[in-house]
């Protein structure tokens, strides 16, 4: 039996796997049991920032397993401390939650506004069409896509979603009673889609008038991949709230809610928390990704090569446009959306070494790790282009 079979023999039938077996990765380069070189251009969703087997993170992550890999958090635990400041000094937030993954992240931030919207008469919790919180029930009712909701329901009340980047049902959405707004900046799953300028300025001006909370989910835009620390600050706005995770756990399990001390201090000890959130090795892996994206300079990199990447895909949307509909994306968070479903692309793509993903059906996404460079770039786009061309 091959692992395809073994896997489907033992495994629930969640996930639709690529017909690959991947023996080992280095760096930005995945090789397969058959010795198969891949260029791994989605890093596993974006989390391997700093791409496979990155020495720093391996070596951090060693030396932390050594010393202890889980306390509980009835413990004062330095790595998760040192974490924790550096993702203040990075964010300009000044307190921080830990958490496993993005769903659990957004649970967490549901549960901040609820609490804080308690004393003040608000409940109700706003998401957006097409976005994407995660796969938990608090996730799911905050977002709308028939594909992740159906049949789960019943859902958290007072949540719902509005049209993303509509003004007009925005503002009839929000009122004296709205808890929180939450918001991916630049949807990912959804198909790499910015948030307009103007829709930013009107949830501004309805902050302002209502007083609610605004949560920025930085899953998977946070930690420089659009080429700035978080994906909101291409815009002139400043959440209440943070959700991250993917990136910072250099591989591991690790989430983490940022917010302002007087917002942190809703939750009082023991209201919430989690057996492995904040985990030692994970934070330690942690360290290792954001001390190296500072060192190298990786985050003015992803606005650089992302530049290029970006340049590269809207060449070939002007040389193709009855196939490419929009280009998308900042830095190193890249979509290409088609006249068609991208699946075929993909597996092209992959044929001729290169690994990407499709989202929202037809879009083509790029997600790169940080440490990719310009040939990297030259390559996915010219087989691209040869892809596109023959189609
Ligand atoms: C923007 C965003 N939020 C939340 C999540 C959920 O994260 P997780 O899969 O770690 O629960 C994801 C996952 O893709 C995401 O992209």
């Amino acid at each position: 039996m091959d692992l395809q079979d073994r896997e489907a023999a033992v495994l629930f039938h969640t996930y639709k796997r690529l017909p690959l077996e991947i023996e080992r990765g280095e760096g930005v380069t995945l090789i397969a049991r058959d010795g198969t070189r891949y260029l791994d251009m989605f890093s596993g969703l974006a989390v391997n920032a700093l791409g496979e087997g990155h020495p720093r993170v391996v070596a951090a992550i060693a030396a932390q397993a050594a010393r202890y890999t889980h306390l509980s958090n009835y413990f004062l635990q330095e790595p998760q401390v040192r974490m924790a400041e550096i993702l203040v000094k990075h964010s300009g937030y000044s307190r921080v939650f830990f958490a496993n993954t993005g769903s659990e992240a957004t649970e967490g931030v549901i549960k901040i506004a609820r609490k804080w919207g308690a004393t003040r008469g608000k409940a109700g919790i706003i998401g957006f069409s097409n976005s994407f919180h995660g796969r938990t029930m608090g996730a799911l009712s905050v977002m709308d896509r028939p594909r992740y909701r159906d049949g789960f329901g019943p859902f958290l009340e007072n949540c719902r979603t509005v049209p993303f980047n509509e003004l007009a049902p925005l503002t009839a959405a929000v009122n004296d009673r709205t808890a929180a707004v939450l918001l991916e900046f630049i949807q990912g799953e959804g198909g790499v889609r910015p948030v307009s300028e103007e829709f930013v300025r009107t949830l501004g001006d309805l902050q302002r008038k209502f007083g609610f909370l605004l949560v920025a989910d930085e899953v998977q835009s946070g930690a420089g991949r659009t080429g700035k620390f978080f994906g909101f600050q291409h815009y002139d706005v400043h959440p209440d709230l943070v959700t991250m995770a993917k990136p910072i756990g250099g591989g591991l399990p690790l989430a983490a809610i940022l917010a302002s001390r007087e917002i942190a201090s809703v939750l009082e000890p023991g209201m919430h928390g989690t057996t492995f959130g904040g985990n030692p090795v994970a934070c330690a892996a942690g360290i290792a990704v954001l001390e190296e994206i500072e060192e190298k300079g990786l985050i003015a990199h992803a606005a650089l090569v992302g530049g290029l990447l970006l340049d590269g895909l809207r060449e070939i949307a002007r040389d193709f446009p009855k196939v490419v509909r929009e280009v998308r994306g900042f830095g190193l968070m890249a979509g290409m959306e088609l006249d068609r479903p991208g699946e075929e692309i993909v597996g092209a793509m992959r044929e001729s070494g290169i690994l990407i993903n499709c989202t929202d059906t037809t879009v083509l996404r790029f997600l790169p790790p940080l440490i990719i460079t310009d040939a990297h770039v030259r390559k996915t786009v010219a087989a691209l282009r040869t892809i596109i061309a023959g189609l």
